[in-house]
């Protein structure tokens, strides 16, 4: 049961998404600010409702998640995000980034689980990964 070692890292790594999204959202300078702004939110919201519903499935699955913001930091593959101006360039590509390694991410995890038969995890995961391939077009489009 490989995948659940890495629904925690998942987990964790949304954990600090919210933070990370949050400094963004709060942070971002330049003539898109409003775009910007408005966009961050909706990616941590959706980072929040996400956190909770892989926490909920490993609960289902008899599972342990993590709980705490130290543990969150022990084991997110995701660093904490430094600084405190940011364009809106460089928002953008902070964000391209976490939404590539958040989608290969969800991808091992949607494929480890199909190859043990846990359909429940197959299914969020292939949500995940359709959504963040969603919003990679959205970033890699506004960057162009
Ligand atoms: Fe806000």
């Amino acid at each position: 049961m490989k995948h659940y070692e890495k629904l925690n890292e998942y987990l964790s790594n949304l954990a600090v998404l919210n933070a990370n999204l949050h400094n963004l959202h709060w942070n971002v300078v330049g003539n898109q600010f409003v775009q910007i702004h408005e966009y961050t939110e909706k990616l941590y919201d959706d980072v929040f409702e996400k956190f909770d519903a892989v926490a909920e499935i490993l609960k289902m699955k008899g599972e342990k998640p993590l709980t705490k913001l130290s543990e969150y930091l022990e084991n997110a593959s995701i660093k904490e995000l430094d600084g405190d101006r940011f364009s809106c360039r460089e928002v953008l590509e902070i964000i391209e980034g976490y939404l590539d390694d958040m989608r290969k991410l969800a991808t091992e995890i949607r494929n480890e689980a199909d190859e043990e038969g846990d359909f429940e995890v197959v299914m969020e995961f292939e949500e995940h990964v359709a959504g963040y391939s969603k919003e990679l077009w959205f970033v890699r489009s506004m960057l162009a």
